[in-house]
């Protein structure tokens, strides 16, 4: 069983990882071997999709010059840019009508005008997406949505349900009293073209705050629960631990933590974190819980801690990074120097 074609949201500013997203998308960003969109769309992939519209805003061109084919992750890519951000159901109305327009593509037959996924960019799972189009299909849904539990919903959109999987409430970002634990919406949908109706053009339209509550008003938003591994990586938290979970044995597949691109002294002590393409790291230095980017160097006993060092930044010798610290682009960190949970900007090189 499959939907063929997909929308991927990649168009947000990437605001909670800034500077690593000063250059570039958030979706563009490394996870271990390759970029986090790779990630998601392979997911699709494996799954039976062979159509996915990456629907853009923020710095579209890195999309279009680390794809130039047009293929991404084995499926057919294609773009649909705004020229100001929609909203996460604006920029799903848009992206199918620009598909079903023939716009950033080959044309053909409009591709949602069936069922069809719709998936944040920034979420990597080792749910079985066909479980969730099966309860879609069983129970005639107009949507649905994966949801996963979770002890803060307070960041996420809180998602309640009866025991057939029909929602009876959706509320993004509880705040307050609201916020519990519960299950909260992963950002993966399974979407009949119907929806697309609901969703007025031309404005920017929350899929979370306007169209789901209405369609669970209509009795025809349900969601399928699981507790399979999930993570949104768009936090600084999180991206750390999308790293880290995928070289730890707590995925389905277990990458390598180091590149064979990159270089670690003999010396240096590398615990829970990952060395991507290009990045040394001198003896003596240690990481724990962090990721080192394409180009970084850590020097000679240096401490980083629960941090990500950006592409082409420095750790010099003998200097401390710790407390979810974010380096960017060819930042550099002094001999000796310390910083805590802070964010430095370099003078980018790419
Ligand atoms: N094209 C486009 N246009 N994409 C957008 C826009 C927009 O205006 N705004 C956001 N996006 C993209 C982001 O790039 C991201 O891939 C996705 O839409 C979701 O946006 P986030 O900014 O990451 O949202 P969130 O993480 O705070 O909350 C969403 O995801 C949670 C699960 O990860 C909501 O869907 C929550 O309900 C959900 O629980
Ligand atoms: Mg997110």
């Amino acid at each position: 069983m499959s939907a063929r074609s997909a929308i991927v949201l990649a168009g947000g500013l990437g605001t909670r990882l800034r500077p690593l997203t000063e250059e570039r998308p958030k979706q563009m960003l490394p996870i271990v071997d390759r970029p986090m969109i790779e990630h998601v769309v392979g997911k699709l992939a494996a799954e039976g999709t062979d159509d996915v519209v990456l629907s853009l805003g923020y710095r579209p061109d890195a999309f279009g010059a680390a794809y130039p084919a047009g293929r991404c992750g084995g499926v057919g890519l294609r773009y649909a840019t705004e020229s100001e951000p929609l909203g996460t159901a604006g920029a799903v109305l848009f992206a199918a009508r620009e598909a079903a327009a023939g716009n950033g593509c080959a044309g053909g037959d409009d591709p949602f005008s069936e069922t069809f996924w719709a998936l944040n960019g920034d979420v990597l799972t080792d749910v079985v997406l066909s479980d969730l189009l099966a309860l879609h299909r069983a129970r005639r849904a107009e949507a649905t949505i994966l949801t996963i539990p979770m002890a803060d919903a307070s960041r996420y959109g809180m998602v309640e349900a009866d025991a057939s999987g029909r929602v009876s409430r959706f509320v993004e970002k509880p705040a307050g009293g609201d916020a519990t634990s519960g299950w909260i919406n992963a950002g993966v949908y399974v979407l009949e073209p119907s929806v697309l109706s609901r969703i007025p053009p031309g404005r920017a339209v929350s899929m979370e705050r306007e169209t789901f509550p209405a369609v669970a008003a209509d009795g025809g938003l349900y969601t399928l629960r699981s507790d399979a591994y999930w993570i949104d990586a768009g936090t600084p938290r999180s991206y750390l631990q999308a790293n880290i979970d995928l070289v730890s044995g707590r995925r389905q597949v277990v990458l390598e933590a180091v590149s064979p691109q990159a270089t670690v002294a003999a010396g240096a002590g590398v615990v829970d974190s990952v060395i991507m393409e290009g990045a040394t790291v001198e003896a003596g230095a240690r990481l724990d819980g962090s990721v080192v980017l394409p180009g970084g160097r850590i020097g000679a006993g240096a401490v980083v801690t629960d941090s990500v060092v950006g592409f082409d930044a420095t750790v010099e010798p003998g200097a401390r990074v710790v407390g979810f610290t974010l380096l960017g682009d060819g930042a550099t960190v002094e001999v000796g120097e310390v910083l805590r949970g802070g964010r430095l900007s370099g003078s980018p090189a790419r």
